[in-house]
């Protein structure tokens, strides 16, 4: 069955021009005037932009002794319902568990997903298995892209010696480091510190991880990543000196990409201080909320390309999981929601304020990740041949964000109350309808697994080091006796 998208306005990262849309097969089949179809959509009035990537997700992930609440339907459903058609989580392995084994359990949990999705691995441990399992997972597996925590000492965070052994690898493989830069070492003490000094409430987790931390992480991972020759991608970028590192390594010539999150662009730290214990715990999340100086360089950060991505970080837990920390805040679980409200509130606080153009917006949904991961132009592109992962978008239409309408399964919104104006009319994933004006009409099962391969073209960063990554002997006449 044909349908062709009609009266819209097609908006790409780099073009916006009148035209309708012809999809057949779940591709895009062609882009012209008069086109016809067995179905029209009607996108009259709206934008027609590629379907948001979200390329930072935790669905049902096992983390500081519980689950993140929202599972693969769940999650991929609040994603459809906010225009994104496709996500990418990071499969886990718990220190000393093989990768193959940990992607086998993703592999079964993403089976209920609405949408497609795609894997980063997460490098929790350092051995020769992992060495050797890495190549399995670029090769056969089809994921480019490895994450490494630089913080939760004790629990998934490594040291510069397996960062750089990882790093190394993954320069080998054609394949792409990410990194959660915050010191993890002093995020420890100063957890201990604040704790001994009967500072025990959720707005302590903010004084535990000061922006430096973040900063000093970041320059780490950059420096690290150049030693290995290998681009490097920086999640959930919150503050000036992390995006002032990004900044600097991109002006070098390194190749380092920066992803803030739309918590952090959206919500500040006064947060904290609220007198509610359960207000303040439902956004403990790291790194936390930030200084609105600090937001505003992120929002510049868009505009002028030294951060290109906005993603979520969606990692969502009840109430009662937060509350697993009452009296210990290292112990309230770290994560918050984002995945349906997204691309309604970037446009909202972003291209209806005059920060972001229409097309920018499209780049940081949606076109840059697509690059960045080498999904493009399969993904994040409105070209012939591509898959139609569409979102019709309503400039007009307005909301008020509540977690009484939302499709996450937890109890509460970390943006309730919130209006946004801007919001997809029809979703469309693989030439499907996923989602209309708010319903989700997906299944689950109807996302597919989404191969990322190995990119040579984005691996080769301008290392200072080339000479320290293949050393040249000097070969030396008259060698003195004895030596
Ligand atoms: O607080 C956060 N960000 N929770 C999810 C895990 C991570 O660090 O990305
Ligand atoms: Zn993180
Ligand atoms: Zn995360
Ligand atoms: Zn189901």
């Amino acid at each position: 069955m044909s349908m062709v998208i009609r009266g819209g306005t097609i908006v790409t990262a780099d073009l916006t021009y009148k035209s309708d849309i012809l999809v057949e097969d779940g591709k895009i089949a062609a882009i012209g005037d008069n086109l016809t179809g067995d179905k029209v959509i009607d996108a009259d009035g709206c934008y027609v932009m590629p379907g948001g990537i979200d390329p930072h997700t935790h669905m049902e992930m096992p983390f500081m002794g519980t689950y993140s609440e929202d599972d693969f339907e769940s999650g991929t459903k609040a994603a459809v319902a906010g225009g994104t058609t496709m996500v990418v989580d990071f499969c886990l392995p718990a220190p000393n568990q093989s990768l193959l084994e940990a992607l086998q359990a993703w592999d079964n949990k993403s089976s209920k997903a609405v949408c497609d999705y795609s894997f980063h691995m997460a490098v929790t441990w350092w051995s020769e298995q992992v060495f050797d399992e890495m190549k399995v997972v670029v090769e056969e597996k089809g994921i480019n892209t490895f994450k490494h925590f630089m913080a939760y000492k004790g629990a998934l965070m490594v040291d510069d010696d397996e960062m750089f052994a990882s790093f190394s690898r993954c320069s080998e493989l054609g394949a792409m480091p990410l990194v959660h830069a915050e010191n993890g070492d002093v995020v420890a003490t100063l957890q201990q510190k604040l704790l001994a000094e009967g500072n025990n409430g959720p707005e302590a987790h903010a004084y535990s991880r000061p922006v430096d931390v973040e900063g000093e992480a970041c320059n780490r991972a950059i420096m690290i990543a150049d030693m290995a020759n290998v681009p490097l991608y920086i999640v959930h970028v919150s503050c000036e000196p992390a995006h002032e590192a990004i900044r600097r390594a991109r002006q070098n010539g390194k190749r380092v990409f920066g992803e803030p999150l739309i918590q952090h662009l959206v919500l500040d730290d006064s947060e904290y201080k609220n007198t509610d214990w359960d207000h303040a715990a439902r956004r403990v999340m790291s790194p936390p909320f930030r200084s609105k100086e600090h937001q505003d360089g992120l929002w510049n950060g868009l505009a002028s390309g030294s951060l290109q991505v906005v993603a979520t970080d969606h990692c969502a837990f009840t109430t009662e999981q937060k509350r697993m920390g009452v009296g210990d805040f290292t112990k309230i679980p770290n994560g918050t929601g984002g995945l349906e409200d997204r691309m309604p509130l970037l446009w909202s606080r972003g291209v209806n304020t005059g920060r972001l153009t229409m097309n920018e917006f499209v780049a940081v949904t949606s076109t840059n990740i697509a690059k960045i991961l080498n999904v493009y132009p399969r993904k994040g592109a409105i070209l012939v041949g591509a898959d139609a992962d569409l979102v019709v978008w309503d400039p007009k239409v307005s909301k008020t964000i509540t977690a009484k309408h939302q499709q996450s399964a937890i109890d509460y919104n970390v943006f309730e109350g919130i209006e946004v104006t801007g919001l997809p009319r029809y979703t469309i994933s693989r030439g499907r309808i996923a989602a209309e004006e708010g319903v989700v009409v997906a299944k689950c099962g109807d996302g597919e697994f989404v191969r990322r391969d190995a990119y040579p073209a984005v691996n080769k960063a301008l290392s200072k080091w080339k000479e320290l990554t293949s050393p040249r002997k000097v070969e030396r006449k008259g060698i003195p006796a004895g030596v």
